[in-house]
């Protein structure tokens, strides 16, 4: 079987497919009973950073689901981790990051020390293509139907966590840094975008097929300061991969860009472009290149709240993007209260065709 043979890599090459090919942001997490288990067995970052974990929880949804996608198991936050920066994942807290404020807080990180220290994650995604496109003895493979994607955090989206030193709602302190220290926060954006761009090459190289690059907070910026450090760093990280891994197409995830989201999707050469809960899927297909591939947007609290509300919305999502290239997917991740049958009810809804 040929790789394009697969539904989602179509897709996200240009094809449109009906019924689209779908899997969701967060498939793997909280919610399963399957990741709860093995959540007690280690702490976050030595689940990201040991290979029969992780893989074991890339490939619970897929067993369960037969999504069109496996999305590796990781954390935006691996990249300044893997620099030197410290990171831990506090329960109840979430992330707690060494802040960087200043030159000599940059100064300490070293981009040398990614490939090395994000080793056991290229390891992960070779075996997990190893399993995907190889003979099924695990239940998961599904006869290389499955793409598996890679991905980072944008430059702004991973600074905002190095900056502020936790999470945010505002993240007030990455703001006014970048107004305060332009030439700091120039060099920071510049930085992550070189090493991102090279350990998405790293990660095309051990076998993910497409790379998403998740922006979670660049709707907190202003029309300039968004194209500065959200559109810039973004098409530089595209014309690499474009440049060294050609074909490989790049998802872009500018979450609550409104419509910014139209020219990040002109400027940046993202193939494909994921829209947040908020974007009118008909009125976004209008305002982007028709080759752009649109992916959502369902509400992730309708996938908790389940039943004929949540598979009619839907159907009407799926229905209104007939005969475009699409990809079903949630406006945002999987929310960990949602019961696991309401995801069975969703994938069926948009699999069956009339
Ligand atoms: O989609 C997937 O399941 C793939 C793996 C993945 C994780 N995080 C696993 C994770 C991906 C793609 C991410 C992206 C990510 N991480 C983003 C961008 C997408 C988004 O949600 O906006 C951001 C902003 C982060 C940073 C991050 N990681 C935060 C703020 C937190 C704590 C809050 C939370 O959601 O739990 C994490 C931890 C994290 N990343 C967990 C998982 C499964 C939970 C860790 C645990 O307690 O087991």
């Amino acid at each position: 079987m040929t790789d394009t043979a697969k539904p989602l890599l179509r897709v996200l090459q240009g094809e449109a497919l009906w019924p689209p090919p779908l899997w969701l942001m967060r498939q793997a997490g909280r919610y399963l009973p399957e990741f709860r288990a093995l959540r007690d067995q280690a702490d976050f970052i030595t689940r990201c950073m040991t290979p029969d974990l992780a893989t074991e929880i890339t490939l619970q949804p897929i067993r369960r689901y037969a999504m069109d996608g496996a999305i590796l198991f990781s954390d935006i936050l691996i990249l300044p981790w893997a620099m030197g920066q410290s990171l831990e994942f506090v329960p109840g807290t979430g992330p707690v990051l060494g802040a960087i404020r200043s030159a000599s807080d940059l100064a300490r990180l070293d981009p040398k020390r990614v490939p090395d220290a994000t080793a056991p994650v290229m390891e992960t995604l070779r075996r997990l293509r190893a399993t995907l496109d190889g003979p099924d003895p695990i239940g998961a493979a599904r006869g290389g139907q499955v793409t598996l994607l890679g991905f980072a955090g944008s430059p702004f989206t991973v600074a905002c966590y190095m900056v502020e030193g936790h999470g945010s709602r505002e993240f007030d302190a990455t703001r006014g840094l970048a107004y305060a220290e332009p030439a700091l926060f120039d060099r920071l954006i510049d930085m992550l975008a070189r090493a991102t761009a090279d350990m998405l090459c790293a990660q095309i190289d051990a076998g993910a097929e497409a790379v998403m690059l998740f922006d979670s907070w660049s709707g907190l910026l202003p029309p300039a300061q968004f194209r500065r450090h959200v559109i810039a760093p973004t098409r530089a990280i595209v014309h690499e991969i474009r440049t060294r891994r050609p074909g490989v197409p790049v998802i872009g995830f500018p979450r609550l860009a409104g419509v910014m989201a139209a020219e990040y999707a002109r400027e940046t050469g993202v193939r494909v472009m994921a829209l947040d809960t908020g974007a009118d899927m008909a009125a976004m297909a209008e305002l982007v290149p028709p080759d752009v591939t649109l992916q959502g947007n369902l509400d992730p609290l309708l996938l908790l709240a389940g039943g004929d509300a949540m598979t009619t919305e839907a159907r009407a999502i799926r229905d209104v993007m007939k005969g475009r290239p699409h990809i079903f997917n949630l406006g945002h991740g999987v929310v960990p209260a949602t019961p696991p049958e309401h995801v069975g009810d969703l994938v069926r809804a948009v699999r069956e065709v009339g």
